[in-house]
Order: C-alpha cells, then sequence, then structure tokens
C-alpha cells in the first residue's frame, strides 16, 4: 500500500474510534488544532506518564514543574523570541498559496534522498543475499551523482539558512525549479521573516492593557523558576527540572494532521550543568533519549539522529531525533545545549542575580543548560503510526493497533460469549474488582469475532472471555491482541498477569 494512502487511513481510524478529532468539527473546523477523544486522551495521559515518570521517578536530581502560560512580556524580549522566533515564508502568486522556504528546499532534499533509496531498493531485490549495499552505495553512478547533488543543495542551504540569507533561500528555489503542488507554478514571491508567537492583551480596558503572548515554549517557564526551585528544593548542579504543558506558534504552514499543530503540547527537561561540562550531558542526554523511544520496539531502524543546518539563536550544540513516518523520517524530539545563553539573559532583563553557588569549586556562575523536548502529539502520531497495521488472516482482514501494553489506553475487555446464563454478571464480578488497578471496558454486543476486531481496532491487549466453563471453574480465557493466541486461565490470576505486561517497569528496564 503507497504510504500516503496508509497515512489517510491512519487519519481516518483515528477519527472513526475516537482517537483525534478536528477542532470545531461542526463549525467547518479550525485550521491545525485537534482535539483528543475518549481514547485519544487515555492514550496521551500514558504517553506523558511514560515520559514524567522516565524523568522525574527514575532520576532522583530531576523535579517537575507546572508554570502558567501567561507570563511576562519582557521574558519573551529576554529570551530572544520577539526578535528571532520566525520562519521565512514564501508565498505562489498564482494560488496564493504559503509555504515556508525552509520546508519546500527539505522536501527537494527529501526528494533525492528518495531517488538514491529507490535505486538501492532496486538493486537489493535484483541481486537478492548477495547484495552489498555499502558497496553499490559507493560505486553505482546514478546513486553517486545523486548523492553529490543532495551534498551540494544541502552546504548551500545550511549556508543560507545560517547567515539569515532570505534571498539566497528564494535563489534555491527558483534554481531547484521548485513548484507549488497546488498551481504548479514557479511564480514565487521574496522570501520574507514571519513571527511564530500569538500575542493577546491582558488588563480590564483598552488603554491599560498590556500585550502578553501565549508562550511559543514551555522552557522559559523553567528558566524563570530556577532559582526557585534550587532554593527551595535545596538542589545542588548537576540537576534538572521537567514540565509538561500547552505551546502555541501561529505555524504557516500546518499540514500532516497532529505533526504540525498551531496549539500543541510539549515535555521539556533543562538540566542545569557546570559551565564546560555541557557537552558531555548533551551527549549523555541523546543516549538516554534515544534509548527512551526505542524501548517501545518500533524498531531501531527508524530512528535516526539529525544534526541541525542552523543553530537556535540560544544553541551550542543541537540534533533532532527522528522518527520514519508514513511520510518519511521527521523530528520527534530536539536534545539542544543552550548554553547559559537564557539564565543570563533573564538576569540582564530582570535585574536579579541567577546564579548557582558551587560548594565543589567555591564559586558562583550561572549554570549551563542541556535541554530535551519533545511534543506530546509528534509522539502520539509515532506510537499511532508505529502501531497501525492490517493484517491478512485465513478468512478476512483485520485492522490492529499494536500499541505497547503500558501505552494502550485500555488494558482489556471483558466479554461475555453469550447475554444469559450468568455470563454478564461474572463479566461485571470481573471488571468490578480490577476496574480500579486498570482501564477496561465490557462489551457484550455483536458476536465474539466483531468484539475481538473492535479491541484490536483501539489497541486492548487483552481480551477476556466469559463462558460457560466459567460458572463451573472459575476460569476465563485470555486472547493475546498480537498473537491472537489465547490461554485459559484462573479469574484470581488475572490482575497478576494483566499487571506484570502493562506496567512500565519493562520499559524502564531498558533506557
Ligand atoms: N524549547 C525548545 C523547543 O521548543 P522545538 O524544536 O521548537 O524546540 C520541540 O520544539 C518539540 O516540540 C519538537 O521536536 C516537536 O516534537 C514539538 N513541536 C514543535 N512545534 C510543534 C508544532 N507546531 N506542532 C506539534 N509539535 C511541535
Amino acid at each position: 500500500m503507497a504510504k500516503e494512502d496508509t497515512f489517510k487511513k491512519l487519519v481516518a481510524h483515528c477519527k472513526e474510534y475516537g482517537f483525534v478529532f478536528q477542532s470545531s468539527e461542526i463549525y467547518d473546523g479550525l485550521g491545525a488544532v485537534y482535539d483528543y477523544g475518549q481514547l485519544g486522551v487515555e492514550l496521551k495521559n500514558n504517553i506523558k506518564k511514560y515520559w514524567w515518570d522516565s524523568m522525574v521517578k527514575l532520576h532522583e536530581n530531576v523535579v517537575g514543574l507546572d508554570s502558567a502560560i501567561f507570563m511576562h512580556p519582557t521574558i519573551w524580549k529576554a529570551s530572544g523570541h520577539v526578535d528571532a522566533f520566525s520562519d521565512p515564508l514564501i508565498d505562489n502568486k498564482d494560488s496564493k498559496k504559503r509555504y515556508r522556504a525552509d520546508v519546500l528546499i527539505e522536501e527537494q532534499l527529501a526528494k533525492i534522498e528518495g531517488k538514491i533509496d529507490k535505486e538501492v531498493a532496486k538493486a537489493q531485490k535484483r541481486f537478492g543475499d548477495s547484495f552489498d549495499e555499502k558497496q553499490f552505495r559507493e560505486t553505482n553512478p546514478r546513486v553517486l551523482s545523486n548523492q553529490t547533488k543532495y551534498e551540494e543543495l544541502h552546504t548551500r542551504f545550511a549556508k543560507a539558512l545560517n547567515d539569515s540569507h532570505l534571498d539566497e533561500l528564494k535563489q534555491i528555489i527558483i534554481d531547484q525549479g521548485i513548484v507549488c503542488p497546488v498551481s504548479g507554478s514557479r511564480n514565487w514571491t521574496d522570501v520574507r521573516q514571519f513571527n511564530l508567537m500569538f500575542s493577546t492583551e491582558m488588563g480590564a480596558t483598552a488603554e491599560g492593557a498590556s500585550k502578553i503572548y501565549l508562550r511559543p515554549e514551555t522552557a522559559q517557564g523553567i528558566f524563570v523558576n530556577y532559582l526557585n526551585v534550587q532554593k527551595t528544593g535545596r538542589m545542588k548542579i548537576p540537576f534538572g527540572i521537567a514540565q509538561i504543558g500547552k505551546a502555541f506558534r501561529n505555524e504557516i504552514v500546518a499540514r500532516q494532521f497532529i505533526f504540525r499543530m498551531r496549539e500543541f503540547e510539549q515535555m521539556e527537561m533543562q538540566f542545569f550543568v557546570r559551565p564546560g561540562t555541557e557537552l558531555n550531558w548533551f551527549e549523555k542526554w541523546k543516549e538516554t533519549r534515544m534509548k527512551w523511544h526505542k524501548a517501545l520496539g518500533f524498531g531501531d531502524e527508524n530512528y535516526r539522529f539529525h544534526e541541525h543546518e542552523k543553530l537556535a539563536h540560544y544553541a551550542n550544540a543541537a540534533v533532532d531525533i527522528e522518527y520514519k513516518f508514513p511520510f518519511g523520517f521527521k523530528e520527534v524530539e530536539g536534545i539542544h545545549s543552550r548554553t547559559d545563553f537564557d539564565l543570563s539573559q533573564h538576569e540582564e532583563y530582570s535585574g536579579k542575580k541567577i546564579r548557582y553557588f558551587d560548594p565543589d569549586l567555591n564559586e558562583s556562575y550561572v549554570p549551563f543548560v542541556v535541554e530535551t523536548s519533545i511534543g506530546v502529539d509528534r509522539m502520539f502520531l509515532q506510537v499511532i503510526s508505529a502501531a497501525y497495521c492490517e493484517e491478512q488472516l485465513e478468512k478476512d482482514m483485520r485492522v490492529v493497533l499494536k500499541i505497547p501494553p503500558a501505552l494502550a489506553p485500555i488494558k482489556f475487555a471483558v466479554l461475555p460469549l453469550v447475554r444469559k446464563d450468568g455470563l454478564p454478571e461474572k463479566a461485571r464480578e470481573i471488571i468490578s474488582n480490577l476496574k480500579f488497578d486498570f482501564n477496561c471496558q465490557y462489551d457484550e454486543k455483536d458476536s465474539i469475532g466483531k468484539r475481538y476486531r473492535r479491541q484490536d481496532a483501539i489497541g486492548t491487549p487483552f481480551c477476556i472471555t466469559v463462558d460457560h466453563q466459567t460458572t463451573e471453574d472459575n476460569t476465563v480465557t485470555i486472547r493475546y491482541r498480537d498473537t491472537m493466541a489465547q490461554k485459559r486461565v484462573a479469574i484470581d490470576k488475572l490482575g497478576n498477569i494483566i499487571g506484570e505486561q502493562v506496567n512500565f517497569k519493562g520499559l524502564f528496564g531498558k533506557i
């Protein structure tokens, strides 16, 4: 199946089963804003728990915070967001559509990469087991020619971004013959910078109101609380502050479902370290965060690090963790060495000393910061993309979400085989005993096969079937979602069997 088809099906599946809805749908929707339905919110909460516990429970030197969305407007001046938090945009004069110039060029790079991958895949098919991919990549003339094109374009693009050379970005688009996907024309405007922050006004009267911003990242709430947490928590460097919360960006190009939204959620951790040690910590957090992703079992080959073409105004090192979505490798998480930029700026703008007295060095300094920053919604899309499977069975087809059990919205469903003979009552009794420990569902409608399919489609790892034997010996069958294998077990063992599979310990053991 074409990858675009998979993605379309995935989006439709998210709506059909109550994971994600377009915001304000009955009013024809609001661009790039989404709501999470009854199952979506459970999956989202489980993702947040996986991240939160892995930060705050697994590290005794990382603590949490929940800071406000509204903050003093000077914070955004100090952080550089008022002056520099912008994207280069370009319009097509024929379609009147607006694009991010850097994204158009990135897509061109991905096209060249795609051509190389296609050559490799073709050769792999032709040569079978004897295929030496490394040698092929190093010698095939078509691959080499595309590789050179890729590298030349990449170097030119990175330089234009780093120099903030907007005319050069436009020239690249023209030289590459990039056309507007809607009009098919090359009739482009100049490239302009566009600030991504939403603003509003706070205050009772129009005259007295002051302009404030909806935060475009949660990180600044952590920086401005650094002293509060360090002092009240008696934290010693190195230590981290973790936060989960909403962020807002007026994205120019908001596409690909929940991948790029205007209102989204971030899970960020700022790790405060001694100056000069930040690049070691940067490497450590890169490794830890990659392990966190890979522990979910979605295939190590589907992740890669991507060095930034252009470092953000606050960073001296930065890398993305990319996941292979149905539309290609894309950023899920950023790890940034933010130096002492933010704390120093807040020192300057607030006039307050933001220092750490290091008893080992007997001196005070502004700590350096390594940040890990991941979008909850992008992580959600990663989980759904990786989990979505269409399986051909002997007689029919099933759609199954192979969500890791710890993250699954519903852990098990209890299904009485028939709606009589005391089976529904027995099924309800099982739920009453286990509902405080697990999210579970009762379902008695339709054939057992249909009920299994419904649970497969929402990723429920276990189905418990209550039949006539249950009333005789207090046993039930447990059906495993991924293998569809069934086992007869005693009801009083269910809590342990399910508990072992759905807890987070197994995942944490791999980090
Ligand atoms: N504090 C650093 C920071 O915000 P970023 O790379 O701009 O860095 C971090 O964002 C993460 O937030 C991204 O890796 C992505 O997962 C998520 N994110 C950013 N913009 C987003 C958007 N418009 N929609 C959904 N998620 C977004």
